[in-house]
This record gives structure tokens, sequence and C-alpha cells, in this order.
């Protein structure tokens, strides 16, 4: 793939990788992935971020094809996970750089990955500026969006914002700006499974650094992720910026989303009517068996739903461990504002729907029925318990939709 020119004398020189579908070793990134990086061209040249080591020779051959290695002056470290500072030791061999810019946290995470001792790095905290020649690179610390280390840089003679993680997706694609992507829908799905798989956690971060785009005045017309598209043009950032404002604030959403595990189906049907209970009070849903989906497509149909009904059989005394995955994965990402109820058969014990309505309680799940469970078979009496279930939540995030 050739390097593209995204603003006069600004270069994407990053890597496609479709090949990975895996994503950090915890979600699953089904179209790949890529790795962003950009070079400026000025009185002094500037890198901006590298790529995966193991892409570093691919990465070298895009940047030769605009400008030779040596003449780059400055790399500038947006972050120091090693999908984007992975290739830093070969990139500063080659281009033996005149500074290394990051933020004092980026210092801290450099010293440990790198031994860093003989690089010429200095850390820049917000509000500091580097002239370039006819440009001016303000850097913006973003801390915990998603790393402690994570920062913007702005060229405000650009109006580009270099965003690193921040408005990224996992895609790997030929088109390299958002408006080319044919599948406008699709880009949105890839927007949701980022943000929910990755930076929901930070959410608080996100309306912080977004009012603070706002408060430092701050003309973009161009934001370049480290993944993914780029989003050129007026229509295109402010999309992408109430898209991260949207999901931030994680208000109601009204769809249901039925997950489960089963043995020998009898909780699988339970989930069948309590999607027939949703759907008689006009709430949509969606059932996953967790057989069929990884837990990070759990996370991204969540962000479509504002209700969460777990089920699974006793087994062990406990839940499934798919479930207990999937819960655990979901917690530790911090969904809010949800309603939600719990399922699940039994033989001996039954002990799964108290553990799932723990789970529900510990991420404050509001729960407006008891949990449903059957004995071995569900009769007729425990599937009617199931539409309940269903109707009851589905009123409940009617109701909170409204308010
Ligand atoms: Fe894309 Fe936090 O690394």
């Amino acid at each position: 793939m050739k390097p593209v020119e995204i603003k006069k004398d600004i270069y994407w020189v990053g890597m496609v990788n479709f090949a990975s579908h895996n994503f950090h070793g915890y979600a699953i990134s089904p179209r790949g992935t890529t790795y962003n990086c950009y070079v400026v061209k000025d009185e002094k040249n500037v890198l901006f971020d590298t790529v995966q080591a193991d892409h570093s020779e691919d990465m070298l051959a895009r940047l030769r094809q605009v400008i030779e290695p040596e003449k780059i002056d400055y790399i500038v470290i947006n972050h120091v996970e090693l999908d984007h500072a992975g290739a830093l030791a070969e990139m500063v061999e080659v281009c033996k750089p005149e500074k290394i810019f990051c933020s004092p946290m980026g210092l801290k995470s450099m010293a440990s990955y790198f031994d860093i001792s003989g690089w010429p790095v200095q850390a820049v905290k917000t509000g500091e500026v580097l002239n370039i020649g006819k440009r001016n690179i303000h850097f913006v610390e973003t801390r915990m969006l998603h790393w402690p280390d994570s920062m913007f840089s702005y060229i405000p003679e650009d109006k580009l914002l270099i965003s690193n993680d921040a408005f990224g997706q996992n895609i790997a694609s030929y088109c390299r700006f958002a408006h080319e992507i044919d599948e406008k829908e699709a880009l949105t799905n890839f927007i949701e499974e980022y943000y929910f798989n990755i930076v929901l956690p930070f959410s608080s971060q996100v309306l912080k650094t977004l009012d603070l785009v706002t408060e430092l005045k701050l003309d973009i017309d161009m934001i370049a992720p480290d993944h993914g598209v780029i989003f050129k043009g007026q229509k295109d950032v402010g999309f992408i910026l109430n898209k991260y404002r949207e999901m931030a604030e994680q208000k109601p959403r009204k769809k249901a989303l039925i997950f489960y595990d089963t043995m020998w189906r009898s909780t699988e049907t339970l989930a069948n009517y309590i999607g027939c209970g949703l759907d008689q009070v006009g709430v949509p849903y969606r059932v996953m068996y967790l057989k069929n989906h990884h837990h990070s497509q759990i996370m991204t149909e969540l962000a479509k739903c504002s209700a969460i009904i777990p089920g699974s059989p006793t087994h062990n005394n406990g839940i499934m461990p798919l479930v207990a995955g999937v819960l655990t994965y979901m917690k530790g990402l911090r969904p809010q504002n949800l309603v939600g109820g719990a399922f699940g058969s039994y033989g001996w014990s039954g002990e799964s729907t108290r553990d799932l309505t723990g789970w529900l309680d510990a991420m404050k799940v509001e729960q407006p029925a008891e949990p449903v469970k059957c004995l071995f078979r569900p009769t007729k009496a425990d599937l009617e318990a199931a539409e309940n279930l269903g109707r009851k939540v589905g009123e409940a995030l009617i109701a909170k939709c409204e308010k």
C-alpha cells in the first residue's frame, strides 16, 4: 500500500494488517486492524508514532517513499503501548532523531519497555508547543484515554488532530478516510466495537477531553487516529466527536441483550420466552448463545442495548464458564445505566441465578423482577415467568429511556 498525503506535506505511512483478527490478546477484530503513523515534512521533519515491532520493515519501506529516514529530526510517541511504540527502537536506530517527545507518563513507560539510556527523550506536558518551521505542534495529555501516558498532538496550521487510540476503529481497509468507506453503518459498528471493548471504562475521561477540546478552542478539520480511517472535513469530524460524546454518556438505548450458555436447552428455551416478553412490550432484543459469540462481540452488541439478561444452567454449584467469562469482561469495562434480570435451569442445587444476580448487582444493574429458574425442563409456569421477566425488564427499560 502506498503512503497517502493526508494534508500538504503530511503523510500516512502506517501499516494495514488484514491478517490479524486478534486485538491485543483479548478482543477479536474480524476485519483486521491498522497501525497508523504519520510524517510531517517541514524545517524539522517529524514522525508521529510507529507500528508493532514485527511490522517495522513494512513501515520503513513506506516511510522511505516519502523521506529518507535519516532526515527525520523528531519522533513523537503519543502512547507507548507496543502497537504504536513497538518499532521505536528500530526507528531510533535508523533515524537517529535529534529528539523524541512523549508525555511525562510516557517517559516512565518508555523507560520500562526500552533501554533509553542515550536516547534524546524529552517529556512534554499539556500546553507545551514545539515549533517545527511553518507549523507548531501543541501537545495535549489525555491521561487514561486509554493509558496514563496517552496524549494528542494538534497542529493548528493544518487544523489536524493526531489522536492516537482515541477515535480509532479496528478495520483493515484500502481506504484511508471515513468518507471513502461505502458501508457507513459498518463504520459505526466498528467505532462502537472499538469503544465498547477498549475505551468504555474511561468514558468520564472522554467527556473531559471533549470539553477540553472545546475549552482550548481547537479548530479541527481532520482527526487522524492511530487505528482505522481518518475523519476529514467538518461533517466527519463533527460525526466522530458527537458519536464519542453519545457513547461516553451511555444514555439509555431501547434494546435488550439476552446472552446465555446451555447444556440441554432448558436455559435456551427460557431465553426465547424472555425474548417474547420483551417483544410484547415493544422492546427490540437480540439473543446471543455464547458458544457462537466471542465475549468482545457481546460488548459490541451492548453498544446498542441498555438491558442485559444473562442466563446459565447451574453447573458445579455455579455458572457455566463462558457466562462467567463474559460477565468478568463486561464488569471490567464498567457499563453504566443498565436494567436487567437473570435466568437459568438447574437439576439439584440451583445456584446459577443467585450468582448471576450477584454479577448484576456488582454492575449496579436495576433488576425489576425476580430471576427465573426452572428444574430440569421448564414447565408452562416457568415459561410464563420467563415471559414476565422479559416484560418487566422491557417496561423498566422503556421507563429509563423516557426519563
Ligand atoms: Fe492502540 Fe493503546 O494502543
